[in-house]
């Protein structure tokens, strides 16, 4: 695969649907958090073919979000599907990524850890933060951490990734937590779980524990 766009053109008859457990972590413990009130505008990052928000969890909540996404295949399938949502096609690592908005919530929909560099997780979350209304806006992200049982094919131990460029990064926790506080993001909260898995690489639908554990983490942005 050379690119995020190559991976979406190979997909034929493709069936959309949204990511459950990021859906089940933005209904639980996102929109419940006692920090949380009055989300009117949300942006979600790394949308691929359509939103988080389609998730029968999400939907009754009537968001109608700006999403984003690398791969003009992946935007345009959005589109074709006339779902509820703006959807554009940007590169979020980009210096001149800017929406004329800032952001009550801004969703991570399972794409920082698609960044395998560590310079472009940087660049990322600077944008986030451009994004994100100071003291009040909330970044939410649902990622994949190591754990004493992982084990898996072609895992580099000394990176992280595992699949090369186009691969995955899995965090050990305290880098995660590193990374998040250099960004300048503060941590409401950071739950890493011990009973949910991630599938790393492509070709599976099937979580096995062996894979990588969630982490999931709500955070804001409060200007020196
Ligand atoms: C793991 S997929 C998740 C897609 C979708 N949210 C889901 O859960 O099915 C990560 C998405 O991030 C997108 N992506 C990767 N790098 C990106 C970048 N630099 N800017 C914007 N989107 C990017 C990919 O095209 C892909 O659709």
């Amino acid at each position: 695969m050379n690119s995020y766009d190559d991976a979406y053109k190979s997909l034929e008859n493709s069936e959309w649907s949204p990511p459950e457990s990021l859906a089940s972590f933005l209904r639980a413990e996102v929109f419940e958090h006692s920090r949380v009130s009055g989300i009117s505008s949300v942006l979600e990052l790394g949308c691929g073919m359509g939103s988080v928000f389609e998730s029968p969890d999400l939907s009754p909540l009537g968001i109608n979000p700006t999403c984003v996404d690398v791969s003009e295949t992946a935007i345009s399938r959005a589109s074709e599907r006339k779902v509820t949502g703006e959807y554009l096609v940007a590169d979020v690592t980009s210096p001149d990524f800017f929406i004329p908005t800032m952001f009550d919530l801004i969703v991570d929909s399972h794409l920082l850890h698609c960044l395998t560099r560590p310079s472009l997780r940087e660049a990322y979350l600077a944008n986030v933060i451009k994004h994100l209304k100071p003291e009040s806006g909330i970044f939410a992200i649902e990622t994949m951490v190591a754990h004493k049982k992982m084990d898996i094919p072609g895992f580099d131990k000394l990176t992280g990734i595992v699949g090369g460029d186009f691969g995955r990064k899995v965090f050990n926790h305290l880098e995660l937590e590193q990374e998040l506080l250099k960004a300048g993001l503060r941590i409401e909260f950071l739950i890493f779980t011990s009973g949910l898995n991630m599938i790393p690489v492509s070709g599976r639908d099937e979580a096995f524990i062996t894979d990588p554990q969630i982490a999931r983490a709500l955070c804001s942005f409060k200007p020196a």
